[in-house]
């Protein structure tokens, strides 16, 4: 297969079966870090891009300027690179080295916020920092993930439409939410095609999202420290939060069972996951969708030194240093 756009480099027809994940029930884990980009997030960074230049929005001269916490900001990189629009991507502490590197290398201009906001994250700092640069420079264009339709309709016509096309209707389908365009745009194609599906939302504890109260977190991606405004709960989903303790073990116990290195988020829907499994009838079917893998996640969830510092009680040896020693 040629392919002329590195974007377009995107396998929506890759599940990994995990036998016996919950008995009686088979679960497909739809894998979504099989691209350049190494994420989901490269459909939601044409799906933006694009959206603009169809609106005849984007003009010569012009800076787009985004805020991640890593994964679209890589996506962004590739998608801008490619089609010749600077880029401004605005990060925090949390990124990682490896995250960042790629975004420089990709010749994106990477800022980073250190102040946390009032909920102990750090994306209303993100923020704040994007509407003062844009107040004061016109030839700004802000993305704004968060509200921008564009990230919902990526995820309808793209992940949630390719999904149906190759596993028809599953009986539940878990989806984890950051800035809900994921599962927004799941929600919308399945209330539309298939309505029997039941969707399940994981999200992270210490997250705004559902209503909680907001406590500072550390795997990236899922939760936030508001409320997205594409986050329409009118819509018919179940909401399910989880720990990220529990989250951490999820990830180190796939990994030894199955021999797959999932990313931290994936972590999270594979709890929600599991406790869904207990409400379905033995012989469903379920899909889980995994929004990158684990290679970026070796100093985190995978070092024990790491966990042991943030999840003590997520210890188990079965990280690098034990394989070390
Ligand atoms: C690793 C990871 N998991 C989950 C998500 C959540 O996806 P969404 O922003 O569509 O809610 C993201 C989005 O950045 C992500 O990078």
């Amino acid at each position: 297969m040629i392919y002329r756009k590195v974007q377009d480099i995107v396998l929506e027809d890759v599940f990994l079966e995990l036998p016996g994940f919950v008995p009686g029930i088979q679960l497909l884990l739809k894998i979504e870090g099989v691209n350049p980009a190494g994420s989901i997030k490269m459909k939601t960074a044409s799906g933006l891009v694009e959206s603009l230049e169809s609106d005849g929005l984007l003009w010569d001269g012009a800076r787009l300027i985004e805020s991640s916490s890593g994964n679209l900001g890589i996506a962004l990189g590739m998608v801008c690179a490619q089609k010749g629009h600077p880029l401004t991507i605005v990060t925090d502490p949390n990124v990682s080295p490896q995250a960042e590197k790629m975004m420089r290398a990709l010749g994106t201009d990477v800022v980073k916020v250190t102040r946390r906001d009032s909920n102990g994250g750090y994306l209303k700092t993100r923020i704040d920092y994007i509407r003062r640069r844009i107040a004061c420079d016109p030839r700004l264009i802000w993305l704004n993930q968060y509200a921008n339709r564009a990230n919902v309709t990526a995820h309808r016509d793209g992940t949630a439409e390719h999904l149906y096309k190759e596993v028809g209707s599953p009986d539940a389908l878990v989806v984890g939410v950051g800035t809900a365009g994921t599962l927004m745009g799941c929600v919308e194609y399945f209330a539309a095609h298939s309505p029997a599906t039941r969707i399940i939302a994981a999200d992270a504890e210490g997250s705004v999202l559902f209503g909680g109260p907001p406590a500072p977190r550390y795997i990236p991606g899922i939760g936030a420290s508001r409320t997205p405004e594409i986050l329409d709960s009118s819509w018919t989903f179940e909401k399910v939060v989880v720990g990220e303790a529990e989250t951490v073990r999820m990830c180190r116990r796939v990994a030894r069972r199955y021999g797959v290195l999932v990313g931290g988020s994936t972590g999270t829907v594979l709890v929600a996951a599991e406790r869904a499994g207990a409400s379905l009838s033995e012989g469903s079917r379920m899909v889980a969708i995994s929004p990158d893998l684990g290679d970026r996640y070796t100093d985190t969830v995978y070092s024990d030194s790491w966990v042991a510092e943030h999840f003590p009680q997520a210890v188990d040896g079965a990280g690098e240093d034990a394989a070390a020693g």
